[in-house]
């Protein structure tokens, strides 16, 4: 049963076709996420191609055993939210066009939601209460970024990065080592079990706000090249510099800009490491906030709060509106009191 209005939330940005409930207080009535990666890992990453013909396929099941399992009928839902970017164009326009129709046939609003600012919402999914001005910590397969946020949805783009994403260096330290894709749980794992001992560079980690991974990545193949690598100390070393760049660059956010919580989303932030590394104090007192496990990586429900927010603040979408691949976090389209 749910309490006040529900939305029908459906995300198909990369490899994960999902659909969700979600209760405009962002409590998540039903969550449903069908992952393509058994498809996907023995080519060592995303196929665009195979992963568009995924979503087409299990589509309409996903997004029938979200509605079956939260109980509720079309007539109930008050809008319909999907992610429009950034993301694969093939992916995007399989849950774009399966949103239009629906809205079409139902005579419902259309809600186009920004994926990354879907994962801003994903730590408020289960009760957690954002204190602003916030800083988020941006951390996918796709993306890392610092965001500032003075208020909901005012957001500063304070860094991000150069190059490779975080996820991207872990996936991809991964397949040197051997291992399918997505490596990222794998190394993570792996590196409680190793010593620190290889000496890898901290790209950038006194420079501003954005990132560099390509250096860090190849300096951890030059060591695998030499030979008689061990994994484990190797994974150890890799995670410890990440992790080193990721907490420095978050505590002189932190510090210049005083925000009253850290959030901190995205695939990434699955890794108890990271966890751990963020919660020792070393934030100071400001609160820090994860999503709950299921809500880090890709999912709709985070889709649902993000657009649950967006529709009582701005209204709903066009129903013109295209995919958009490239698609940033909303910057300059906000500054609306100015
Ligand atoms: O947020 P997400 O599902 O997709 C994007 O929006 O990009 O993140 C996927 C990324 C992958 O690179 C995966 O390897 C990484 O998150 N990942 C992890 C862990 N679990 C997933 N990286 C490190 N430690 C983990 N436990
Ligand atoms: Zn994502």
């Amino acid at each position: 049963m749910y309490k006040g209005q529900i939305l029908l939330a459906i995300e198909s940005s990369c490899d994960e076709t999902a659909a969700a409930i979600v209760q405009d207080d962002f409590t998540v009535v039903s969550s449903v996420v069908s992952s393509q990666i058994a498809l996907h890992a023995k080519w060592g990453g995303v196929v665009p191609g195979i992963a568009s013909r995924q979503h087409v396929i299990v589509m309409n099941s996903v997004i029938k055993e979200a509605i079956e399992k939260a109980d509720v009928t079309p007539e109930e839902l008050s809008a319909v939210a999907v992610t429009v970017g950034p993301g694969l164009p093939g992916s995007l326009a399989a849950g774009i066009s399966a949103a239009k129709a629906l809205c079409l046939a139902w005579e419902k609003p259309f809600v186009a939601v920004n994926h990354l600012e879907g994962h801003l919402f994903s730590a408020e999914l289960d009760g957690a209460q954002v204190e602003f001005p916030a800083m988020y910590l941006l951390v996918s397969g796709g993306h890392c970024m610092i965001v500032y946020a003075s208020e909901r949805g005012r957001y500063t783009l304070l860094g991000t990065t150069r190059d490779d994403s975080i996820g991207e260096a872990y996936d991809k330290v991964a397949r040197e080592l051997g291992f399918e894709y997505p490596g990222g749980p794998i190394i993570d794992k792996l590196s409680l079990q190793g010593k620190d001992r290889y000496q890898l560079p901290r790209p950038m980690m006194e420079r501003g706000y954005d990132f560099s991974f390509s250096g860090l990545k190849s300096a951890v193949r030059r060591e695998i090249d030499k030979g008689n690598v061990v994994k484990e100390d190797i994974a150890t070393s890799f995670v410890v510099a990440s992790m080193d760049v990721l907490s420095t660059k978050l505590r002189k956010a932190v510090s210049e800009y005083h925000p009253n919580s850290v959030i901190v989303v995205g695939g990434v932030s699955k890794s108890p490491i990271l966890r751990s590394n963020l919660t020792d104090g070393s934030l100071g007192k400001v609160k820090v906030i994860f999503p709950s496990l299921k809500y880090s990586t890709d999912n709709a429900a985070m889709i649902g709060a993000a657009g649950w927010w967006q529709f009582k603040t701005y209204g709903a979408s066009e129903d013109n509106v295209p995919m958009m691949s490239n698609l940033s976090l909303p910057l300059a389209e906000r500054k609306d009191d100015d």
